[in-house]
């Protein structure tokens, strides 16, 4: 498995992260074979949040219960979860950050968070209290490290104004198929063309030159609540035909090229994988080690629909 250091911290962090929001209804046994899967396949860090599972901290605790981590296990992963969307609204007030953290360490039976993210934009944000927030958790040992996710530049440099500790990770939705992110730079500046139209105001960029890494959630999604696009035929039909040659190509699967497409771009972009299916973990960790050339990772990315001016 690649691994990452990240830039302004001392952690190494894998190319893949095992992403747990649907792990809720998971048998125990279920959910430690796909986490020793991953484990073994070299994906040594997870991603939770308190709202995941459909209660507050359900998968959290799911996770915490089937896997009872030994204290070796324990030292050898990352865990790192979110906190910020509640019901109905969005919440960086200091005092339920500090609430949600310590349920979240209740919930996962462990007493730090190796990485916390705000998980999307408080309208109503106080940069001075999530930073007294983030002061107490660190000094008191319970966070270890900090970032953010579905955040633009300048809500992430509104935040660096008071917040003291660095901001490493950025978490925001990046597929094949759902790449405005990496597109938007491709089709700058075109009149008339969807494409060219920002929606996260240079994020590529900014991460890029602030060493800040992201993280890609949902990377078989075809975008917002329309489904996986591997084996999407009558929507993508060109892609997946284009997928089974590169995957014959590589030698791995069609799951592990949409892999390989994210983790060859340079920003050194982590994958969040969301499969609850031992044998897609296998195959995603297999595509995180292919280097696509330059040629097939643009023929991929025409294949998906977008546009090479
Ligand atoms: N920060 C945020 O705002 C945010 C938002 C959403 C998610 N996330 C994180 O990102 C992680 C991944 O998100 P995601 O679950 O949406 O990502 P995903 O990996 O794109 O999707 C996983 C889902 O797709 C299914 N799937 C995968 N490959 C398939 C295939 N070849 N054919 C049919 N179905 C397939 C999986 O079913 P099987 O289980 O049967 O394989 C699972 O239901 C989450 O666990 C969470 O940690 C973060």
């Amino acid at each position: 498995m690649k691994t990452y250091a990240v830039p302004h911290s001392d952690l190494v962090v894998p190319g893949l992260i095992l992403g747990l929001m649907r792990i809720a209804e998971m048998s125990d046994a279920d959910i430690r074979q796909s986490f020793d899967t991953a484990v073994e396949a070299g994906i040594t860090m997870v991603d939770h949040a308190d709202i995941y599972g459909g209660a507050p901290h359900r998968s959290e605790s799911r996770f915490g219960e089937a896997v009872q981590l030994s204290p070796s296990e324990r030292a050898g992963i990352l865990i790192q979860s979110k906190v910020g969307i509640r019901k109905g609204y969005f919440d960086f007030s200091s005092a339920h950050i500090l609430k949600s953290v310590d349920e979240s360490l209740a919930a996962l039976r462990t007493d730090y968070l190796d990485i916390l993210l705000l998980h999307r934009p408080d309208a109503l944000v106080e940069p001075e209290e999530v930073a007294s927030a983030f002061d107490a958790l660190h000094t008191e040992g319970k966070v270890r490290h900090f970032g953010v996710s579905n955040h633009t530049p300048g809500q992430i440099e509104l935040l660096k104004s008071a917040v003291r500790q660095p901001l490493l990770f950025n978490q925001v939705q990046l597929s094949l198929t759902h790449a405005s992110l990496i597109a938007q730079g491709v089709a700058a500046n075109m009149v008339g063309v969807e494409q060219s139209a920002s929606r996260d105001v240079g994020l590529l960029d900014y991460s890029r030159l602030k060493g800040m890494m992201l993280q890609a959630w949902s990377p078989f999604h075809t975008g917002r609540g329309k489904g996986i696009f591997l084996g999407d035929t009558e929507n993508h039909g060109e892609l997946n035909a284009l997928l089974e040659v590169m995957a014959a190509k590589y030698g791995v699967t069609p799951t592990g090229i949409a892999v390989a497409w994210i983790a060859r771009h340079p920003a050194n972009i982590q994958v969040v994988l969301g499969t609850t299916r031992p044998e897609r973990v296998r195959d995603s960790a297999a595509g995180a080690d292919v280097v696509l050339s330059r040629e097939d990772w643009y023929q991929l990315f025409r294949a998906a629909g977008h546009t090479l001016p």
